[in-house]
């Protein structure tokens, strides 16, 4: 049994030790905004924050992190106003958005780190790999954040998003057309 917290939540893994934490996180929590890209440790579509830090949950056995913090996109806010989700969305940074949540918990942890980041900074400190290509809009949407974190421009007004119990909610069974 290996426990750590999630999102808040304390919670206990009846898996193996070895287990990624990114299998945990989708398989067993449910979480499934973190990503299976490569499995590698070259994507980033996994990265989660680990005690405050960025790490590749595919990299991460949940044995290493006993007792550790971890945060989700799922877990970043409630109501998509951290300052990189909402600069996310005012950009149209998303094409296919597979990589987006990987993009979103490395960027926000960039931000953390330094809080006023140079074109330079975001292109060395974001590896993340997107097939889509969005990296233009993805320098403009973190640097366009770290003015919102630090006051110098409003936030736009989160877009209203999916409500949980709508999200899980059971389809009903199709009936065949009469
Ligand atoms: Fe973890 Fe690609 S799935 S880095």
């Amino acid at each position: 049994m290996t426990k750590f917290t999630v999102n808040n939540q304390p919670v206990e893994y009846r898996m193996d030790p070895a287990t990624p934490l990114l299998f945990a996180l989708r398989d067993a929590s449910n979480l499934t905004g973190t990503k299976y890209g490569c499995g590698t440790g070259h994507c980033g579509a996994c990265i989660v924050h680990v005690d405050g830090s960025p790490k590749k949950s595919c990299l991460v056995p949940i044995g290493s992190i006993e007792g550790s913090l971890v945060t989700t996109i799922e877990g970043l806010s409630h109501d998509r106003s951290h300052p990189i989700q909402a600069a996310f969305l005012a950009e149209n940074v998303s094409q296919c958005g597979f990589c987006i949540p990987g993009m979103v918990m490395a960027a926000a942890a960039l931000l953390k780190a330094n809080p006023h980041p140079s074109e330079d900074d975001i292109r060395s400190g974001i590896t993340n790999i997107c097939r889509c290509g969005i990296y233009p809009r993805l320098v403009d949407a973190i640097q366009r954040a770290g003015r919102i974190q630090r006051g110098e421009e409003t936030a736009p007004t989160p877009r209203p998003g999916i409500d949980p119990s709508d999200a899980a909610r059971v389809v009903p069974a199709l009936t065949p057309a009469p």
